[in-house]
């Protein structure tokens, strides 16, 4: 049936009005770039430095049980570790027996954790108790998907699941607040490790999907292509992961750590999901697994505060290329993820690691540039293939750097008071963090570094910005909220190493790490150095147009910067203006700049101030061609 068009009425003014205001603030909600006014990554949980502790994975895959657990708890605790603050415990995959039936309940490998057993049914919370009451934290695993890694991956079958396929879908999908709440409230555990096999490996072409053993999962995860990925899926997953948290432990005493190893992009988002976020692949016990790992998270030092940290994986120290023959290698990881604000999480069966790597996990001086409270991830002050100098402000004011070599020459190290940071006309002294040696120099030192050696010092100087502090020396306090990246590409500088998995059969390993070109300190965004109208930035931050940087203020007066299109950029077309807001409220605005103009200098009173945000907008929308520099910003 045909009906005549008809005109819809005319709105009154104040209905016009009002449609107007209401999508003026649907549009304020949407811009990414509006000030947000309060810092946006996590901070839910107990992280505020980096966790400590132990985990089951390295040392014994899925052959766990409950002697060899409490066994190095023990030894955590008897060698003074525990003291040290390795405090968690953690039991990785390989503990379940099943989903029972019908309830959904998890039940444990009760032949493995004896304590488990209460009557027919079996708790983790008589071991989660005995692990609290040594002073200890307890953490368990599970997984995104249905179906957890070993499940995936492993070819062993007795410690996998048993039972039917539903019972053997021992992971969080479709169970999220059931299993939250048996592992927080029921069981006790203050920490959760969530894998993501489930969403990546139980596609229709799996093998063990074709026969049968497990059901079909779509895969919403790909390693090696973030479109493949589904982000606003997995984000979703751990927002309700969140949720469920927060119901059941409401004192916040927990920690949520993402296993997606740097997938889907999540070098960039994991900080807004959880307190720790894996950054690559699994480590092996490799010197070359080591730098693939150690170069997932090096270049993200703006994606990491306190709350939410890069986690390049556990600690191998104590196998093959960091076992009692190799301390040289064993020194360097340690010092590689202290510097790095890693989680440092021993992987060693702590029962038998000989004393030396013992002493090596247990340098007070290194584990307290990890726990340092000002939170700062390294920054990387000398960056070339064979050596790196990684440099990291701590709270006291004073610094630490690290000289790593890593490959098979010595090489001859020039470390300059200006990569410091520090004046060189005043004296720098130099603690080695291992052989406590103080040495002093002005202006510059030549140090030998072995191969594979990592020196690492603590620093004392005069610091060359005389007040105040250049926010690329603080990356804990900064965060990327939005990092102008909108179409997520491979990163090229992270070391591709053979796996190890299956050999070297296949093609190899691909660039497959999503976040090239997001936020650096003192850099571009592509690595470098940061330069407007021809003049260069030592310090600064170096970002896509686009973009929203949030700065946690800890009482300084003034911000200032010299703003401008970095050179680097290959688009000259358009324009960009910077503006700084202080708590949601515009405080400076550049004019409109262009590639080639000269740096224009923004000066903000921030007196009071809780949250700087320092956004760089542009018509050209998503645009991965223009750099943009805040050179020299500093609080002063
Ligand atoms: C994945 C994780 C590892 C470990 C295993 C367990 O590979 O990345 O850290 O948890 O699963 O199967």
């Amino acid at each position: 049936m045909q009906t005549s068009p008809r005109r819809p009425p005319r709105p009154p003014r104040l209905a016009l009005l009002t449609l107007w205001l209401a999508a003026a603030t649907l549009q304020a909600a949407a811009d990414p770039l509006a000030p947000a006014a309060r810092w946006s990554a996590y901070t839910a949980g107990r992280a505020a430095t980096p966790p400590m502790g132990w985990s089951s994975w390295n040392a014994f895959g899925t052959d766990i049980d409950e002697a060899k657990i409490l066994g190095s708890a023990q030894r955590i605790v008897d060698t003074g570790l525990a003291a040290r603050g390795y405090r968690y415990i953690n039991i990785d995959d390989g503990w379940a027996a099943r989903r029972q039936m019908p309830d959904g309940r998890l039940a444990i490998r009760a032949e493995r954790f004896p304590s488990a057993l209460q009557g027919g049914a079996t708790s983790f919370r008589p071991f989660t108790d005995k692990l609290h009451a040594m002073g200890l934290k307890a953490g368990i695993y599970s997984d995104l998907g249905r179906n957890t890694c070993s499940q995936a991956y492993s070819g062993d079958e007795t410690d996998l699941p048993k039972g039917s396929v539903l019972e053997r879908e021992i992971g969080l999908y479709g169970h999220i607040d059931q299993d939250i709440a048996l592992y927080f409230s029921d069981w006790g555990f203050d920490f959760i490790k969530v894998d993501g096999c489930g969403l990546r490996a139980f596609d229709a072409w799996n093998p063990k999907v074709r026969s049968g053993q497990y059901r079909a999962l779509p895969p919403v995860l790909d390693l090696e292509s973030v479109s493949r990925s589904d982000i606003p899926a997995v984000q979703a997953e751990f927002t309700q992961i969140n949720a469920a948290l927060k119901r059941n432990k409401p004192d916040g005493d927990f920690l949520l750590s993402l296993c997606i190893w740097g997938a889907a992009d999540v070098r960039a988002w994991g900080k807004n999901y959880g307190n720790l976020s894996r950054t690559s692949d699994d480590i092996r016990p490799s010197w070359a697994r080591l730098l693939s790992n150690f170069d997932s998270a090096a270049r993200r030092e703006l994606y990491a505060h306190p709350g939410s940290w890069n986690d390049p994986d556990m600690l191998f120290i104590g196998t093959a290329d960091f076992d009692a023959s190799h301390l040289v290698e064993a020194k360097s990881h340690f010092a590689l993820w202290a510097m790095l604000n890693s989680p440092l999480m021993l992987g060693a069966d702590l029962r038998t690691m000989p004393q030396p790597l013992m002493d090596i996990v247990g340098n007070a001086d290194i584990i307290a540039l990890n726990q340092d409270p000002a939170g700062n991830q390294a920054t990387l002050a000398y960056d070339a293939d064979d050596l790196q100098i990684l440099v990291k402000q701590l709270a006291s004011g004073q610094k630490a750097v690290a000289l790593f070599n890593r490959g098979l020459a010595p090489i001859e190290v020039d470390l300059t008071a200006e990569q410091l940071k520090l004046r060189n006309d005043a004296p720098v002294t130099l603690t080695d963090l291992w052989s406590k040696a103080d040495s002093t120099f002005t202006n510059e030192t030549k140090l030998r570094v072995a191969p594979r050696e990592t020196r690492i010092f603590r620093v004392q100087g005069t610091r060359a910005l005389a007040q105040g502090i250049y926010l690329s020396e603080q990356p804990g306090s900064v965060n990327p909220a939005v990092d102008g990246v909108l179409r997520p590409q491979a990163d090229p500088t992270i070391f591709r190493s053979s796996s190890g998995w299956s050999g070297t059969k296949g093609a190899g390993e691909r660039p497959m790490y999503a976040g090239w070109g997001g936020a650096r300190a003192d850099s571009t965004p592509y690595g470098q150095t940061l330069r407007i109208a021809g003049a260069p930035y030592a310090a600064g931050i170096g970002i896509l147009a686009n973009s929203r940087l949030e700065v946690r203020n800890q009482g300084y007066r003034s911000l200032s910067t010299k703003v401008g299109v970095d050179d680097s950029a290959q688009d000259g077309a358009h324009d960009v203006t910077f503006l700084v807001y202080g708590d949601g409220k515009l405080l400076a605005k550049s004019k409109p700049l262009r590639r080639g103009q000269p740096a224009q200098a923004l000066n903000a009173d921030v007196a009071g101030v809780k949250l700087v945000e320092l956004v760089a907008r542009s018509a050209a929308g998503a645009n991965e061609h223009l750099p943009v520099s805040w050179g020299n910003a500093a609080l002063r």
